[in-house]
């Protein structure tokens, strides 16, 4: 154990489940049998954006996989630079894709919709890239909190004006490992 330990970190955040890893995994395979029936290419590009989609991400393109779509995979890492748990309104880009986006079939994958300005700039930089199909994919939409004008192609799930945490999504770095998707309860 580290020096200055604070015991009261490991105490995992007051949440309730909305949706547990049966749903979640239902859900995905539904996703991946949508986006494979519209692909125009048996080979596309997934791009992730970093860092809270990376286990819907994973989950997602080994579905595609089962169903004989050979994707490559590409990350990149935008956020909102500010508070834990709170939308600053200013999105910067971190890391940016490595390979050839040109003439290629593009899914860009994110784990939640919320104001949209992540989803809006990722999906603005991959576009200017020059893929010839380009579609994007949330496992979580947020729809009352939108603040620019953007719906993704997929979604998994509808929710509330509640922050989630689990399967990849945190706050303030906890709950990502999380199998479910999961309310944060107030006071937690
Ligand atoms: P947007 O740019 O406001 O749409 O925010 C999208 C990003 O903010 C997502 O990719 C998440 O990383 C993060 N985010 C938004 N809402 C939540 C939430 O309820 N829980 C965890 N992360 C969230
Ligand atoms: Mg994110």
């Amino acid at each position: 154990m580290g020096e200055g330990w604070d015991e009261g970190q490991r105490t995992l955040l007051k949440h309730r489940i909305l949706f547990d890893e049966v749903a979640i995994a239902a859900r995905v395979d539904q996703l991946a049998r949508e986006i494979s029936k519209d692909l125009p290419s048996p080979a596309p590009l997934i791009v992730g954006i970093l860092t809270g989609s990376f286990i819907f991400l994973a989950d997602l393109v080994r579905a595609l996989a089962r169903l004989n779509v050979e994707p490559q995979i590409d990350l990149m890492a935008v956020s909102h630079y500010g508070a834990a748990t709170e939308s600053s309104g200013h999105v910067k880009l971190y890391k940016d894709t490595t390979l050839d986006i040109t003439a290629r079939a593009v899914v860009l994958v994110d784990d939640i919709l919320d104001t949209g300005r992540s989803l809006s700039l990722a999906r603005d930089l991959v576009r200017a890239k020059g893929p010839i199909w380009l579609r994007t994919c949330v496992l979580l939409d947020k729809p009352s909190r939108r603040a620019v004008p953007i719906k993704a192609d997929y979604v998994g799930f509808e929710v509330p004006d509640v922050w989630v945490i689990g399967y990849g999504l945190d706050a303030g770095g906890q709950g990502r490992a999380l199998p479910y998707v999961a309310a944060l309860e107030p006071g937690g």
